[in-house]
């Protein structure tokens, strides 16, 4: 939920920390601070709401000297403010601590802190640390801060600098995620690759309970009793301005443009021609495994939970196995029964979403394999899976998930159609032709962003209305809930994504002339239904925008407004249909003038439950 960041080296830490808490904005970002080691004393700067005041505070006053940390704030514990903000400090005034995560004992050790005479000045779980680490220091800061963590319960990631030790910064971390980027005479850390990019593609992916001692010229990694660990380096795949915005005006925009070329990466290696089978390296599972597979169960978060809905209706209808889908926020709630030979498809594009770890690990203690289909690599869930099939988006910065959404059901339509070739459960036919249409996705969806202008157009008729009903049905119902989700949470809209079979058992009363709907109606089993829905709205003076496949000339007497999107077979369509409703969600909130790239009261990453 937090961003992290510190360096050690020639350079000012300041200037390094404030560039890649910019790159963790979309972590959370209602407060920020840095504090940095100079002449034997630390400064520090903190202030309440974005970067931007940060980063004026520093023009202001700068913070000079090396080692430093950074910290970029969503709240959890106690309300953005000066006070609450990292880094906080130790009593004495010699120890800053950042941290991304939830202390859960944070109560019990601030009450025995300060019967111990330690002084607290804000009202959140992570200023324990600082004062624990003063507790346990005797010169050496490492030490202290391992003793420190083993006070501890809950998740985190630390970064912690001492006065006393100015040739140190040393990291930490349990849940929350953590890497340490490897310079030339300097080291960094962050809460993800993307914030260090720039200045290095050389990282140390940190696991739970790994203790980092980061000099200038060297980083010793232990476990929590000091045991050394061998890491391999890991070297980030993508370019240094990844991360960057590339001339957009949002992330959101840059990542909705992405999409076509990214659907190229997450296909290649896996699916080359409609004649070839279906190569899914990481999946590690037998085809003796996926034969005796009894059940398949999703469950994820937000957008990524429509995901799961389109991966219960195409494995179940491809694969011929069956499927359900849970909120992760909800699976652990009803005790699932886990019958053998179950697989649980774990969906995540942060592969840090707290919900979404502990549906993991609950169905892993009952029995289940877990296969994950991450973006991030080497995430929590990823270390936790059985399996991980990754989505290959590259970064996604912007609050609002769209490549990565897209990117999930291909490669989760990928795994159906993998199962389904090996139980032989679709003719042969069937599943050529869904391959070729998979491979037809990529110019499909470069065709829906070239007309853009389009949906621009139909943006600028709606976008002052404040309520909005996307109605879907069968394989696209999960795409009526997405495009209803995307507009939600960047434009403010009320928006409700339904199946439009049940308008008629209640939601049809909210119908009138300042609700518009959006109905999903392409070629398929549910196209005719569709039409019947779209004409009760319009009995009822609502406004209807219909989306629709290229060429038919039924439905657009039927709608006030169409969204054309070619033709495909209608399992592949709500890859393609995502598009063209992003744009829509995106230019509805540009016309609003919101802050689509960090929405109000939401963050990127979602690590606490
Ligand atoms: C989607 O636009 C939202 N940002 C949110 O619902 C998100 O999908 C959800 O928090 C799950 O995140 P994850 O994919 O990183 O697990």
């Amino acid at each position: 939920m937090c961003g992290i960041v510190g360096y050690i080296g020639p350079r000012s830490a300041a200037a390094i920390c404030l560039a890649g808490l910019k790159r963790l904005e979309y972590r959370g970002y209602d407060s920020a601070g840095i504090a940095a080691i100079s002449d034997g004393q630390l400064d520090v700067r903190k202030v309440a709401g974005k970067l931007a005041s940060l980063e004026e505070a520093l023009q202001a006053e700068p913070v000079a000297g090396a080692p430093g940390i950074g910290h970029t704030r969503w709240a959890t514990h106690g309300k953005p403010s000066v006070t609450n903000s990292h880094p906080h400090l130790s009593t004495n005034g010699r120890i800053a601590v950042v941290h991304n995560g939830i202390i859960e004992n944070y109560g019990e050790l601030r009450e025995q802190l300060i019967a111990e005479g330690f002084k607290f000045l804000s009202q959140t779980d992570t200023e324990v640390m600082p004062h624990l680490v003063e507790k346990y220091y005797e010169g050496d800061l490492r030490e202290a801060v391992r003793r420190a963590v083993l006070d501890l319960q809950g998740a985190f990631a630390f970064g912690v600098i001492c006065a006393d030790s100015p040739d140190e910064l040393v990291a930490v971390r349990r849940f929350s995620p953590l890497v340490v980027g490897l310079g030339e005479g300097e080291n960094f850390i962050a809460s993800d690759m993307g914030a260090i990019r720039p200045e290095t593609d050389r990282v140390y992916v940190i696991d739970d309970d790994e203790l980092a001692s980061i000099t200038r010229d060297g980083v010793e990694l232990t476990d929590l009793a000091l045991k050394p660990i061998e890491r391999e380096v890991f070297v980030i795949p993508w370019p240094a301005d990844a991360a960057e915005k590339g001339g957009h005006r949002h992330f959101m925009h840059k990542e909705i443009h992405e999409q076509a070329d990214a659907m190229h990466a997450c296909l290649a290696g896996r699916l080359s021609s409609p004649d070839q089978p279906i190569v899914l390296e990481g999946l590690q599972m037998t085809d003796q495994e996926i034969k005796g597979l009894r059940k398949v169960v999703f469950t994820a978060c937000g957008t990524a939970f429509h995901a799961g809905l389109v991966g219960r209706f195409v494995m179940e209808n491809l694969a011929r196995v069956p499927a359900e889908v849970d909120l992760a926020a909800e699976l652990r709630t009803r005790d699932p029964v886990v019958l053998d030979n179950t697989l649980a498809v774990v969906i995540s594009q942060s592969g840090e979403t707290a919900d979404t770890l502990v549906a993991l690990r609950d169905l892993k203690a009952k029995g289940a394999r877990v296969v994950s289909v991450l973006n991030v690599v080497d995430s929590s869930i990823a270390r936790e899976s059985d399996g991980v099939v990754y989505i290959q988006a590259g970064p996604e910065i912007g609050v609002a998930s769209t490549k990565a959404y897209t990117l999930q059901v291909l490669t989760i339509e990928l795994i159906a159609l993998h199962f389904a070739e090996v139980r032989q459960t679709a003719e042969h036919a069937t599943l050529r032709a869904l391959k070729e249409a998979l491979l037809a996705v990529p110019g499909q969806a470069q065709t829906l962003l070239d007309r853009e202008d389009d949906v621009k157009a139909v943006a600028e008729v709606y976008y002052q209305m404040s309520n909005s009903l996307f109605l879907g049905r069968g394989v696209n119902l999960p795409s009526a809930m997405e495009g209803a989700l995307k507009l939600k949470e960047i434009s403010y809209i009320h928006a409700e994504g339904y199946s439009a079979g049940e308008m008629k058992h209640g939601p049809i009363a909210l119908v009138q002339p300042d609700l518009f709907t959006v109905a999903i109606a392409v070629a398929g089993e549910v196209y005719e239904k569709m039409i019947g829905n779209i004409q009760e709205i319009k009995a009822r003076s609502g406004p209807v925008i219909g989306v629709a496949n290229d060429g038919d000339n039924v439905i657009g007497d039927e709608c006030d407004h169409m969204i054309w999107v070619p033709p495909s077979p209608e399992l592949v369509s709500p890859i393609t249909i995502a598009i063209p409703l992003q744009l829509l969600a995106y230019h509805m909130a540009d016309l609003r003038g919101e802050h689509i790239d960090q929405p109000r009261n939401l963050a990127k990453t979602v690590t606490v439950e």
